[in-house]
């Protein structure tokens, strides 16, 4: 299948307690793209699962990023044992009573993604004061506490878009995720919101249907919406690609990449086929994400002709010595 943009989290909550070392297996076998771990502590939610060490011990059995979803009230005082659990990113609930900052600084400060959840009633703008703190924000679509619920199709209208302006400092990186109800009936309405990350977990745990099929159609579906809701109809851009922004001798293209990292896009040098320089050394392929060529452009593109330039007359001259 080709790689599109939507990825699929997939939330063991409705998997058999007694093996979830084979439910996570299971997912990843079936193409799923994270797990989506959902901590519940009988007290924010009125639901209990399972904490830091059964992540833990599940970390030795698979691959995947792991993304914990903390519905609990004091994520605080035990946001240590996720990240030592080796969650890849930590999303806790912006209606917990207790600060919020210090524990988004924490997993940011650990090298984790740092998320908020909401709940369905609670507004987007509860999220506005940490804004610079996020890496995700998780839309929940249905009450948080129980899997298999309907999705809220309101809620999902009125945040899955404007979420993506709150992660507007972010040149790449930053996801909006969309938790509860999320299946081949909902995923094409959440992929035309723009979403990055669809949380599936009831649904892929039907008994006698196939996770994988659940998978590539959720995928395929978020895909087309966004399309054709978002994209004036053309195929998304897959998140693995990259694209060449200019090919320059290695001097000016370490310089010039780091004038772009500087802004929060991510570069690779490459020795690809450009032309050999007088120095014998052949042009490097600065690379940016496919995903922020046009912002790249947007910031560098005047830079770029000045670089290109100076490179032509820095070959003029070393032709003209040599
Ligand atoms: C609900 C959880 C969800 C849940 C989704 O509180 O946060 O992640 O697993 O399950 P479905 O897909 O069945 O709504
Ligand atoms: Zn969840």
């Amino acid at each position: 299948m080709a790689p599109g943009r939507a990825r699929v989290a997939a939330s063991i909550l409705d998997a058999d307690f007694a093996n979830l070392g084979n439910a996570v297996r299971r997912c990843e076998r079936s193409g799923a793209d994270r797990i989506h771990l959902d901590v519940m502590d009988g007290h924010f939610v009125p639901n209990l699962t399972f904490g830091a060490r059964t992540i833990k011990s599940l970390r030795r059995v698979t691959r995947l990023p792991f993304d914990a979803h903390l519905m609990i009230s004091e994520p605080g005082r035990y946001v240590d044992e996720y990240i030592d659990a080796g969650c890849d990113s930590i999303t806790i609930h912006v209606e917990v009573e207790e600060p919020i900052s210090p524990t988004l600084g924490k997993i940011r400060r650990a090298g984790r993604a740092a998320g908020l959840s909401l709940r369905p009633a609670t507004p987007l703008s509860a999220l506005e004061p940490y804004q610079e703190l996020l890496d995700i924000v998780m839309v929940m679509t249905v009450e948080p506490g129980f899997g298999g619920q309907k999705f809220m199709k309101d809620v999902a209208r009125a945040k899955l878009l404007p979420a993506r302006d709150l992660l507007r400092h972010k040149a790449v990186g930053g996801e909006v995720h969309v938790d509860g109800g999320v299946n081949r009936e909902t995923a094409e309405f959440a992929g035309g919101q723009g979403v990055d990350v669809l949380v599936v977990g009831s649904a892929l745990w039907i008994k006698g249907h196939d996770m994988g099929r659940e998978i590539r159609l959720i995928k395929a579906l978020a895909d087309e919406g966004y399309q054709y809701e978002l994209n004036a109809g053309v195929p998304p851009i897959p998140r693995d690609k990259w694209v060449s922004f200019a090919r320059l001798p290695k001097t000016f293209a370490k310089r010039f990449m780091d004038e772009i990292e500087a802004g929060g896009i991510p570069v690779l040098m490459l020795r690809g086929n450009g032309q050999i320089n007088p120095d014998g050394v052949r042009d490097y392929e600065v690379m940016v994400p496919a995903s922020a060529e046009a912002l790249t452009a947007e910031r560098h593109a005047d830079a770029r002709d000045r670089y290109l330039q100076d490179a032509e007359d820095w070959r003029r001259a070393l032709r003209a010595a040599g």
